[in-house]
């Protein structure tokens, strides 16, 4: 039985339940439970994490996740979680969107390791994935025990039907599954192509507003979590799962998707980055692009996070005697850039939707020499609005290092850093 409808909120403790009194009331674990059903807690934090953070449900589910075959290695050509074996250069590196595959690939397949940096079995870091996928993930079901799976399409919806419910999803929205949550992909334009942020550390959340207030950002009600929806089916199905590093692969006999009804905050959710409310602005020079942060991975130094995923939305520019466009920056954090929709507003060219561009700590980058000559004649006592562009960031307190197979990629611009090269001289030493 499936549906899709969606409940609102960011990190609530939510119930749902697909049969009628199927969530036992007033306990967790009862002897029985309505329906015949087994009880599963899927913790997301240590159990004593503090409550504000702590992440944890209760699945009521036809079979428990141990009924499964014994899990053997699965290869996969495109997938690591192994990031020492390039040593990382301080070049800018900039991608151009990849090809459509030749060969049938699901989401699973279609994974291809671009660059990371930590190791799951720390904890620490994450894998930053391209996806290309042209077939349904058909009796096939993933889980990721390494780290939550932060997607991204940027072509082709996705129906990614999960233990807790279905999520579809669209370019301009993001999906997240959380750690050890299992799936199954299914594609509903046939083909889709896009962006996944494999992080092994602290779930992601909303950032604090500060000064900003109560309102702004991400809205809290804006992230939907599926109701309870199960497939009761049985069949010669297989189960992978990402487990240090490595894909493994066990048959199973059912479909693992069989949650009746749960209750708690552990759950996927989407959300429509349309709905940010982006703040900026209303004088003159630039807030840094934290305010565009969209969801946060902190670690264990306050203020300092391991991950931020942020996007730059369609907004209005209305600074004045301002150098509009991002300005030349070189930063402690490492920034990896995709774009989903449009143009980006530092780049006359270059950077197109499905490609990706990478700054690692301090490798000085910014607007390129046709937008700096553009954005220096401009006339700021006229806002500017920016409209039909959709880009985000994977900005990383680490090294992002790129794999052997980024490196290798033919899409690999060789002549990125050229973007700068024009930029003129125009010191002059004379007084004003
Ligand atoms: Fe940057």
């Amino acid at each position: 039985m499936t549906s899709l409808s969606y409940q609102c909120g960011f990190g609530n403790t939510l119930a749902t339940e697909a049969l009628p009194g199927a969530l036992p009331i007033g306990r967790n674990s009862p002897q029985h439970v309505a329906h015949g059903l087994y009880a599963e807690q899927l913790s997301g934090t240590a159990f004593t994490a503090p409550r504000s953070d702590n992440r944890r449900s209760w699945l009521y589910r036809i079979r428990p996740a141990a009924v499964h075959g014994r899990f053997e290695p699965l290869a996969h050509a495109g997938l690591t979680s192994d990031f020492s074996a390039v040593a990382p250069s301080p070049n800018p590196l900039r991608w151009s969107p990849l090809p459509p595959p030749d060969a049938p690939a699901d989401f699973v397949d279609g994974l291809l390791t671009w660059a990371g940096n930590g190791h799951p079995d720390q904890q620490s870091g994450c894998g930053i994935h391209l996806f290309q996928a042209n077939r349904p993930m058909t009796g096939r079901y993933f889980y990721n025990a390494d780290g939550e799976l932060l997607i991204v399409p940027q072509q082709g919806r996705l129906r990614i039907a999960t233990e807790l419910g279905v999520l579809e999803v669209e370019p301009q929205e993001i999906a997240l599954v959380p750690r050890g949550v299992r799936f199954a992909v299914s594609l509903p334009d046939g083909a889709a192509r896009g962006y996944v942020l494999e992080n092994f550390g602290a779930a992601l959340r909303l950032p604090d507003l500060g000064p900003i207030g109560s309102n702004g950002l991400a809205q809290p009600r804006d992230f939907l979590t599926p109701v309870a929806a199960y497939e009761d089916i049985e069949g010669d199905f297989e189960l992978v799962a990402k487990f240090s590093g490595r894909l493994w692969r066990a048959s199973i006999g059912h479909s693992p998707l069989d949650v009746v009804a749960w209750h708690g905050n552990n759950a996927p959710f989407k959300y429509d980055l349309r709905r940010f409310n982006a703040i900026g602005s209303i004088s003159f020079d630039h807030p840094d692009p934290s305010i565009f942060l969209v969801l946060q991975s902190v670690s264990d130094t306050p203020g300092v996070d391991s991950i931020d995923f942020v996007i730059f939305p369609p907004r209005i520019l209305a600074m004045r005697d301002t150098f509009r466009p991002p300005w030349f920056h070189r930063n402690i954090a490492s920034e990896f850039m995709g774009l989903i929709h449009g143009a980006y507003d530092a780049k006359a060219d270059g950077f197109l939707p499905g490609g990706a561009s990478l700054h690692n700590c301090m490798t000085g980058h910014g607007p390129d020499a046709e937008t700096f000559e553009r954005a220096v004649k401009a006339d700021t006592r006229t806002p500017q609005v920016i409209e039909d562009t959709m880009a985000f960031m994977f900005e990383t307190r680490c090294l992002l290092r790129p794999t052997a197979l980024a490196l290798a990629s033919p899409q690999l611009q060789g002549n990125y850093a050229d973007c700068w090269q024009g930029l003129r001289r125009h010191f002059t030493g004379a007084r004003p």
